[in-house]
């Protein structure tokens, strides 16, 4: 025990405290379970302090009014904030006018009086926000005396007094406060005095002031951990919208085990590296007063949920759980002189200490310090980090990589594990790596790489280091056991392959394995692509899938090609007869002078991605009109294979050429009318054809008769139910923002996976089945040599057994091929029902870069 450790509260403690989230309350079917549990807390001769937070939205809606300036009309907002309680209100016959009408009075008061003063203090922000919570638990209070339940009502900040902190901002003082946590027996006295229910609001306190300050995003669970401190609670439970913590997020590892129990410095980890179930601030009153913490499920009380508790000393070494942490952006500071020099570490931090911005990883050698700090937190924003790095700068050479992820193994004893941990660590082979830290805590392993990355990497890691099956009393059921294989999230409508099953599993009497399209999903994702005002032209990355239906399809809805060699070309006007040259651009790479000679010879309008045929064949462009493909010196996708920018890609012209590039274009004799660049496959944020536009912008200044810039394909889909899909909205609106800077230009895309991927399936029957220690192999008709995706990128698709679609999964397997490879797997991990010779699979999400990609590899077709 540390010295801070006290006993934990005896059994004979009076308190329970439970949190319910901002989900759990706005649902007017979860009260009945709010309302037993607080009866069962009642019935087992326990005083229970229920806490709140603000109905889901509202705390977004207050922050928009609080910080918007005095131009911005507020009302309609608040009547939107109102709106939502009437109705939750009138669920329970409530008459919110009577119920509420002086808690939104004091809001709105608050409000106008922000705008006489000006908004945008932390202060009156923190006064404005609080509301939500006041708000709820005003009807919180009344709809449980609705229910027949007696109970106070506690305006959380006199029982909950925030430390004022000469270190930290003015903001964190308001908006992110802490608050003292010893046994408080003035509170424990006055509510003796009270009902034996008390209900309280979560995430708001006050200062010595008495002024309101809130306890950060997700300060309800923080609330809970102080009050139940103060109060020795026998125990907390915060109720909320999953069943636990899990061994790694569900929505990006489907078979994600159910935590049943862990020690709260693994949750502390868990929680401060990534997992969002609980607020990692929320832990430490608990572990300082032995109190343990439950996290149940609202809609689904029925679970156990996971309990977090001291950890016993014999506990085996053990990875728990894996997280990932997007945001984090890399500050590399190199210098010769630190090396056995004394301050220099002292002298790099002060900076970090002036500009009040907080480390988080670190790493040392003799002549480098790496660490890393969170961008997520709204605390270091860009301009606070520029002038760190300016200061930094003095001291030391400075490099600094955003768009970071922290990927961490979490688990007791973690050092002891690093041996096991061999196998799994070959899924960073491909993975660019820039920081490794090992918690001196001995909790966690901490990798920092591309944020685009991670999600894969956590898949990969987490199925070699976390059984799908057994692991003891540790784990319980799957996040899919769990739901059942129900898609995660109903907002995604049932694939065409559903409605379409029977059609489906009729084509295996002809074919045993074949790959299927459905033409209304390509002209759906046609469709929306074309809606775009920003983009004149869509071409179709033929390499993707060159099935002649699907390319007919796409040549009728109006969509041109783009071609990488003389044989895509010969293809397309094998199926399109008479197609015009004009609908076609040729990008050839490293192809051989034969092709761009022939290239002119059809008259295609051709791009040039290397300078070597300018320096090598310049009669060949002798009065051509050129497109250029630029290296903006950056890449992204979903895998190292598929990131075409920077200089460990063989693609386009990098930025220190261009020069070079000008001088060569003007001695051929050319013309260059376009600027092109594709910067990697699979990409989901909207924000990189922006920044590739404004790249190719600043190009386009040396060469004035660039009419087009083409800005690549790379559009990512979705490939787990839940996954969100790309948001077209705002890829349109950031292309507007740029045509309206830059009106001279046409903007051109050229997607090849958003146009067909999910237009396509694998289907093919079960072949063999086999269990093998703890592995459970479903064996079908084909492989690696119709789908190598999985074992090139390890990527991701989602495969049912078609045939027993309805029927309870009940065991996790892994799906393989016929070929003679280990890697021939299709899929590992997946939860399935009971599952026979001749069943039909079906893998999702194939119509891109799968048949394309196929080989006769042992002589299979
Ligand atoms: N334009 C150029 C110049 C390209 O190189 C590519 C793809 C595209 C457009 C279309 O990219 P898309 O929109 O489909 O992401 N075999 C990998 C993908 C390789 C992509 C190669 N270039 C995969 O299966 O993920």
């Amino acid at each position: 025990m540390t010295p801070r450790e006290s006993s934990p509260p005896s059994d004979q403690s009076s308190w329970v405290v439970l949190k319910f989230g901002g989900t759990s309350i706005s649902s007017a079917g979860n009260w009945q379970t709010i309302a037993s549990q607080i009866q069962a807390g009642v019935k087992s001769g326990k005083q229970v302090m229920v806490v709140h937070s603000a109905l889901a939205e509202v705390s977004n809606q207050l922050e928009l009014i609080a910080d918007a300036g005095n131009e911005f009309d507020p009302e309609p907002l608040l009547e939107k904030v109102w709106q939502q309680h009437r109705n939750l209100a009138g669920e329970f016959d409530l008459d919110a006018d009577v119920v509420l009408a002086s808690a939104f009075e004091d809001l709105k008061r608050d409000v106008a009086k922000s705008r006489v003063t000006g908004a945008t203090q932390p202060r009156t922000h923190a006064q404005i926000v609080a509301h939500g919570e006041l708000l709820a638990t005003r009807l919180g209070h009344a709809i449980l005396r609705s229910m027949g339940i007696e109970l106070d009502w506690l305006d959380a900040r006199s029982a909950l007094q925030s430390e004022q902190n000469d270190m930290r901002s003015d903001l964190q003082n308001y908006v992110s406060a802490t608050c003292s946590f010893d046994p408080d027996q003035s509170l424990m006295q006055k509510l003796a005095n009270g009902a034996d229910i008390v209900l309280t609001q979560g995430f708001i306190a006050s200062n010595a002031l008495g002024e309101t300050v809130l306890l950060g995003r997700e300060g309800s669970d923080t609330t809970a951990a102080y009050l139940a401190a103060k109060l020795q609670a026998e125990r907390v439970e915060i109720w909320t919208d999953v069943p636990g913590m899990f061994s790694a997020d569900p929505r990006l590892v489907p078979s994600a085990r159910l935590l049943n129990m862990i020690s709260y410095e693994e949750a502390q980890e868990l929680a401060s590296t990534g997992s969002k179930v609980l607020h990692p601030r929320s832990i430490s009153p608990l572990r300082q007063h032995g109190i343990p913490l439950l996290i149940r499920c609202t809609s689904m009380p029925e679970l156990p949920g996971t309990r977090i508790s001291r950890a016993s000393d014999d506990s085996e070494p053990q990875v728990k759980g894996l997280s990932t942490r997007s945001g984090a952006i890399l500050i590399s500071m190199q210098s010769a002189a630190m090396w056995h020099e004394v301050g220099f570490l002292a002298d790099a931090f002060a900076c970090f200490r002036t500009h009040g911005v907080s480390v988080d990883l670190v790493s040392t050698s003799e002549t480098n310090v790496t660490v890393t700090i969170d961008a997520a937190d709204d605390l270091a924003p860009g301009e606070v980090l520029q002038s760190l790095i300016t200061d930094l700068e003095q001291l030391c050479r400075v490099r600094v990589v955003e768009d970071c992820a922290v990927v961490s193994l979490v688990g007791q004893k973690i050092r002891a594990i690093l041996p096991r941990l061999g196998p799994a660590l070959s899924a960073f082979e491909d993975e660019n790596i820039h920081l490794v830290s090992q918690a001196s805590n001995n909790l966690n392993l901490s990798f920092v790489i591309d944020a685009e990355q991670a999600p894969r990497l956590l898949q990969k890691l987490h199925s070699s280091i976390i059984r799908s099956d057994g692991g003891g009393t540790l784990f319980g059921p799957s996040w899919e056991q769990i739901t059942q294989g129900k898609r995660i999230d109903s907002r995604v409508a049932s694939p065409w392959w559903l409605d379409r099953r029977e059609q489906l599993l009729k084509l295996t009497d002809v074919e045993s394995s074949a790959y299927v399209y459905d033409l209304a999903t390509l002209r759906r994702s046609v469709a929306g692509l074309k809606k775009m005002k920003s983009i004149d032209r869509v071409l179709y990355a033929v390499k993707a899938n060159t099935n002649p239906s699907v390319i007919r399809e796409l040549a009728a809805q109006g969509v041109d090609f783009d071609c990488v060699s003389p044989g895509e070309v010969r293809e397309l006007e094998r199926l399109l007869p008479g197609l015009d040259r004009q609908r076609i651009l040729f990008t050839p790479n490293f192809a051989p002078r034969s092709e761009y000679e022939w290239s002119a010879e059809q008259g295609l309008q051709l791009t040039l991605d290397n300078l070597y045929p300018l320096q090598a064949w310049p009669e060949l462009f002798d009065g051509q009109k050129l497109f250029i493909r630029i290296d903006p010196g950056k890449g992204r996708g979903h895998h190292e294979h598929v990131v075409t920018g920077g200089n460990h890609s063989k693609f386009g012209v990098p930025l220190f050429e261009v020069d070079e590039l000008e001088r060569l274009v003007n001695k051929a004799n050319a013309t260059v009318i376009g600027l092109h660049t594709h910067a990697g496959s699979g990409i989901l944020d909207p924000e990189n054809w922006n920044s590739v536009a404004e790249s190719l912008a600043q190009v386009a200044g040396r060469f004035p008769d660039v009419e087009v810039l083409d800005l690549g394909g790379g559009i990512g889909v979705p490939e787990k139910s839940g996954d969100e899909e790309f948001d077209l909205a705002k890829f349109d609106e950031l292309l507007s923002a740029f045509r309206a800077r830059h009106p001279q230009f046409r903007l051109w895309i050229e997607p090849g996976r958003f146009l067909v991927a999910q237009a396509g399936v694998l289907i093919s029957k079960v072949t063999q089945l086999k269990g093998k220690g703890d592995f459970q192999y479903v064996g079908i008709g084909t492989g690696m040599n119709s789908l190598i995706r999985p074992a090139l990128y390890g990527a991701y698709h989602e495969i049912v057994n078609l045939s027993r679609i309805d029927e309870k999964a009940m065991q996790t397997v892994t799906v393989v091929g016929p070929i003679c490879e280990s890697g021939d797997k299709l899929g590992s991990d997946r939860l399935f029902p009971k599952t026979l010779e001749g069943d039909v699979i079906l893998i999702a999400n194939t119509g891109a870069y799968g048949r394309v990609m196929a080989s006769q590899y042992n002589l299979r077709d």
